[in-house]
């Protein structure tokens, strides 16, 4: 089994490169994900603004289709790792493992570029942000690269606490099945 078949149990959704006429039903779907932080009481990223069409366009996209786009990650080279720009499940579709998926999927197409693995930046203390990756096997970098420091001061830049924020990675020879 590869990393990205689905599990026995798992409805299967093809995991495929977005198509740019896409773009505006991932934003769409950016921004009902956003939800449960409204619940928890962060309703400023809740409302954050989606990614925009041309940064969409700069990124390596892919879409969790069942048939249509329910999920996309996006992903760039920084350093020698693929840094997840933005990952994001639609409510209806989320809790069924589609967004470990999508992150195994990036982590594969890494290795197979000769990459080191896989990096992200999250919120510490949100239960679906650095507790979930870290169960998917995701550890922190206790020290930043100068292009993921830049990574980190942008966000601050748009309003994201930088202490708040953790920055995580999980490295191409890793295996990622099981441990979920
Ligand atoms: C984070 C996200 C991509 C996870 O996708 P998913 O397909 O639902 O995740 P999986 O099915 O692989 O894993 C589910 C696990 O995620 C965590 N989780 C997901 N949604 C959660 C929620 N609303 N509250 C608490 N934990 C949650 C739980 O650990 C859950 O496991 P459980 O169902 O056994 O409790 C999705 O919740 C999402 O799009 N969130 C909004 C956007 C976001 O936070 N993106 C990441 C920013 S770095």
């Amino acid at each position: 089994m590869s990393r990205t078949d689905p599990p026995a149990d798992h409805p299967g959704v093809d995991i495929r490169p977005a198509r740019p006429d896409e773009f505006p039903l991932l934003q769409a779907i950016e921004d009902a994900s956003g939800a449960p932080f409204r619940d928890f009481g962060m309703p400023e990223i809740a409302d954050d603004d989606h990614l925009p069409l041309d940064v969409l366009a700069r990124l390596h996209v892919w879409v969790a289709a069942d048939p249509g786009p329910v999920a996309w990650i996006a992903a760039e080279e920084v350093d020698v790792h693929a840094h997840v720009e933005q990952v994001s499940v639609h409510p209806d579709h989320a809790r069924r493992g589609i967004g470990a998926r999508l992150l195994d999927h990036v982590q594969e197409w890494a290795a197979g570029r000769g990459l080191a693995g896989v990096t992200l930046t999250t919120f510490r203390d949100i239960p679906w942000n650095a507790p979930y990756y870290e169960r998917l096997g995701f550890r922190e970098i206790a020290v930043l690269t100068p292009a993921l420091e830049a990574l980190v001061a942008e966000e601050a830049e748009r309003g994201l606490d930088p202490v708040k924020r953790v920055c995580l990675r999980r490295a191409s020879d890793e295996g990622v099945r099981g441990r979920y």
